[in-house]
């Protein structure tokens, strides 16, 4: 079975083929447009799409050395994500899966991410893919979430942010730093030479019986916190100040997971999405886990931001479980065959 994948939610164009399941091809094109504007421009987004598309989904067949004509199935993220930004793959694949007269997969691309951990590329697996049921934590810059995860590719939400995700969370605290955008990667690896015991930031609803999280109250003690500090203060203490908010966040997104495991009785633990990437964040979770006895299984960081090898991966496990529902295509882009001549 042949498959390729479009993945345009946001601000990185990706197309992937996977051959039997395991990954032939994943090209990521990651739009440096957004940079000087110190944030992902929807509009710019779309149009850095539309400009890629082609090339990106040509580049991943010719890496895969497939032909167009020996796919069996177009996959795509059909939500949630920049409208805009969406709609460019959506439209390039439903397109493709028409002209090919090949079936149609839409994708959730938060469903893709809590299973990226099951992406197939022959590293380390299937020691990476967690066992039934297991508790997932999906980090992103659009999306915090607590899932508990079935055999039958179900979930049910038991947590959520209440306000900002955690990945913004990195983004508009390092802004506040002069770290650009998006600020996440350069936060991790300033904190390595940082002391997280500098300045303690709020870990909010840490002691509530919940697994919500809220990371908007950090935004503002971090404004608080550089409101009166001189500039090269700042500029001395960068790392320090670095490792204090990054310890802030990942340690209250580690103690909600475990909590979570714990009341769900589940031994298994998955962390996705963007963020997933800090070292920091998977430090704390294998110590925890390891101290738990918690089996844990965290992608490898191509797979942890956006990538459309995991919503092949997605589309493939739906298939071999009958539960895609192929040649859904999007109304807006066919209604015009449905006109009568
Ligand atoms: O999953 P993703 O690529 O896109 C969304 O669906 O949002 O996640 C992007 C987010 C950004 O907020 C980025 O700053 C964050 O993931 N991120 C990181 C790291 N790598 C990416 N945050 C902290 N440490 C990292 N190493
Ligand atoms: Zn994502």
């Amino acid at each position: 079975m042949n498959i390729l994948a479009l993945e345009t939610s946001c601000d990185e164009t990706s197309a992937a083929v996977l051959k039997h399941g395991k990954v032939a091809s994943n090209i990521i094109s990651s739009q440096l447009a957004h940079q000087a504007f110190g944030g992902v421009v929807p509009e710019i987004a779309s149009r850095e799409h539309e400009r890629l598309v082609v090339s990106v989904a040509a580049a991943a067949l010719s890496e895969a050395n497939i032909r167009k004509s020996e796919l069996d199935f177009i996959a795509a993220t059909s939500g949630p994500g920049l409208i805009g930004a969406v709609l460019v793959g959506l439209n390039f694949a439903q397109s493709l899966a028409f002209a090919l007269k090949k079936p149609f997969v839409p994708i959730n691309h938060i469903e893709a991410h809590i299973f990226s951990t099951f992406v197939d590329d022959g590293v380390d697996n299937p020691a990476r893919i967690p066992a039934f049921p297991f508790v997932s934590l999906t980090v992103s810059g659009g999306h915090t979430m607590l899932a508990l995860v079935q055999d039958d590719l179900t979930y049910r939400v038991v947590g959520r942010t209440i306000d900002d995700a955690a990945g913004e969370a990195f983004d508009k605290t390092g802004k506040m730093l002069g770290l650009g955008y998006p600020a996440g990667p350069l936060m991790d690896k300033l904190a390595k030479q940082g002391d997280a015991k500098f300045h303690r930031f709020p870990q909010a609803l840490l002691s509530e019986d919940n697994f919500n999280f809220s990371f908007s109250g950090l935004k503002t003690s971090v404004q608080t916190f550089l409101r009166d500090k001189p500039e090269p203060f700042v500029q001395t203490h960068l790392a320090d100040i670095c490792a204090s908010i990054q310890d802030a966040i990942t340690s209250v997104l580690v103690a909600k997971t475990l909590a979570a495991a714990k009341r769900f009785q589940v031994n298994t633990v998955s962390v996705a999405g963007g963020v997933s990437a800090n070292s920091e964040l998977r430090r704390k979770f294998q110590a925890a886990c390891a101290s738990e006895g918690l089996s844990l299984h965290i992608p490898r960081p191509i797979f942890s931001t956006d990538n459309a090898a995991m919503i092949a991966t997605l589309a493939h496990l739906k298939l071999q479980r009958g539960l895609a529902s192929p040649n859904h295509y999007n109304v807006g882009a066919f209604a015009a065959f449905a006109l009568p001549p």
